[in-house]
């Protein structure tokens, strides 16, 4: 494997979207492979970045001796055509040589080339690290099962679930840890949080039982991907029927720059494959005090029809009422009170369009320009023009460019999906986004 610095990317894929696990081995079912047979024949947006075949938690601990031999037939057979990387999860536990020693079995009979699997396999999940020398323990086994079948060192990624305090802190060691000649840590590809097991481990207790939303390991996990080059994707979110609070947490995750989630169903897949890319649409939205809604546009016009918010003219005055409060106010005041509430959320195009004006003005030789946003807002039959200007310079361009990125990295590694994305955003702005930044 190429020695690189280690905040650089080291894997094809730059971005994960998707961590989509199912079961490799089902109790009772006539095929006991039932679900993973039917999950290698996902495509387009219902195919995560990254399956995983799942023969920890998801299966019954009786289960998996044939859970792995289920990954080996399934794997063989379709593995050539599924359209993301595949990336099983393997029982190990930082406390217990036997579950180790589990590990090991499991993996000379998954990465034996004569069964026809490895070809396809991507990368390896390990759950349950402990601090940073189990985290090499884990990355041993690799190099020795790498040894036993004449793969290169470092081949086969490794993968963690980050769901013990002690993993977390490991995290803070990466950067010290990777390429020393003692260890293939380079082989690390995502950090993905397992919050279940993590609330076990910290004995945290909630009123309802619900699982914490663990902020600060979201935080960290992602601060610890991009100081070692590597990707940070979150956890399961275990109540499968809130689709909202799934979309939500993702929004806290991306402003972290968390931007892969787990996904337990494939309902879950096409939500969390969607979601991270920018809207095929421009609109603006309204802070109505605690809840946002989006307006309505009416040409051009951006109305607001709920009971929130309020607006009376009379006499030059204006009075706005938001939730409980009310203010007096004139033009200018109402202005920059309506500049406070209402946002634009760029789509895709309107990115393109701005990146693509920078980039022209830097090449003009100008290094910050401002960009404008206008609109009218209407509130109650009353209409006032609002609008802001964002100053843009090198910084605000990469950042910017992040979803665009993201858009690029999908578009080159999923050809399955280029069908639904040009009917989301049309031939041209895919197009577009495709050569916006120099890609
Ligand atoms: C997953 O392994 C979790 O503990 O959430």
């Amino acid at each position: 494997m190429a020695r690189q610095k280690h905040d650089e990317r080291l894997h094809d894929r730059k971005f994960v979207r998707t961590f989509f696990t199912s079961p490799t081995a089902v109790e009772g079912e006539e095929d006991s492979a039932t679900m993973i047979r039917s999950a290698a024949g996902l495509s387009g947006m219902q195919a995560p970045d990254v399956w995983v075949p799942d023969n920890e938690d998801a299966t019954a601990p009786s289960m998996r001796d044939e859970g792995a031999r289920n990954i080996i037939e399934v794997v063989s057979e379709e593995g050539a055509d599924f359209p993301g990387e595949i990336h099983p999860r393997i029982v190990w536990f930082r406390g217990d040589p036997g579950t180790r020693h589990q590990c090991l079995t499991h993996l000379m009979e998954i990465a034996d080339p004569d069964n026809g699997a490895i070809q396809h396999i991507d990368g390896f999940v390990i759950p349950e690290v402990g601090d940073i020398d189990d985290w090499k323990k884990a990355d041993e086994v690799l190099t020795i099962v790498e040894n036993e079948y004449d793969l290169e060192e470092g081949e086969i990624a490794m993968s963690v679930i980050v769901e013990s305090g002690a993993a977390e802190l490991a995290m803070g060691e990466l950067r010290d840890e990777m390429g020393k000649p003692t260890n293939n840590l380079e082989r690390l590809f995502m950090l993905v949080i397992g919050e279940v097991d993590y609330t076990k481990d910290m004995r945290a207790i909630t009123p309802t039982g619900n699982l914490p939303s663990w902020p600060e390991v979201r935080h960290n996990t992602s601060r610890a991907a991009s100081a070692a080059g590597l990707i940070s994707v979150d956890g399961p979110y275990d109540d499968i029927r809130d689709v909202e609070g799934y979309r939500e947490r993702m929004v806290d995750n991306q402003a972290k720059g968390l931007l892969g989630i787990w996904s337990l169903t494939p309902g879950q897949v096409v939500e969390a494959n969607t979601n991270p890319l920018p809207p095929e649409t421009s609109r603006w939205r309204m802070d109505t005090g605690g809840r946002t809604v989006d307006l309505e546009d009416d040409d051009g016009v951006q109305v607001y029809d709920g009971n929130r918010v309020s607006l009376e003219e009379s006499d030059d005055e204006y009075t706005l009422r938001v939730g409980g409060d009310e203010q007096v106010l004139d033009e200018e005041d109402l202005r920059e009170e309506l500049l406070g509430i209402v946002e634009y959320v760029p789509s895709m195009d309107d990115i393109v369009d701005s990146m693509e004006e920078f980039e022209e003005a830097r090449e003009g030789g100008t290094g910050a320009i401002a960009m404008e946003r206008a609109t009218t807002v209407r509130i109650d039959g009353v209409e006032v023009e609002v609008s802001n200007d964002r100053m843009w310079d090198e910084a605000t361009y990469q950042a910017a460019m992040t979803p665009v990125s993201l858009f690029q990295d999908v578009y080159e590694h999923r050809p399955d999906q280029h069908d639904e994305l040009a009917e989301m955003y049309s031939e041209d702005v895919v197009e577009r986004a495709m050569d916006v930044g120099g890609a």
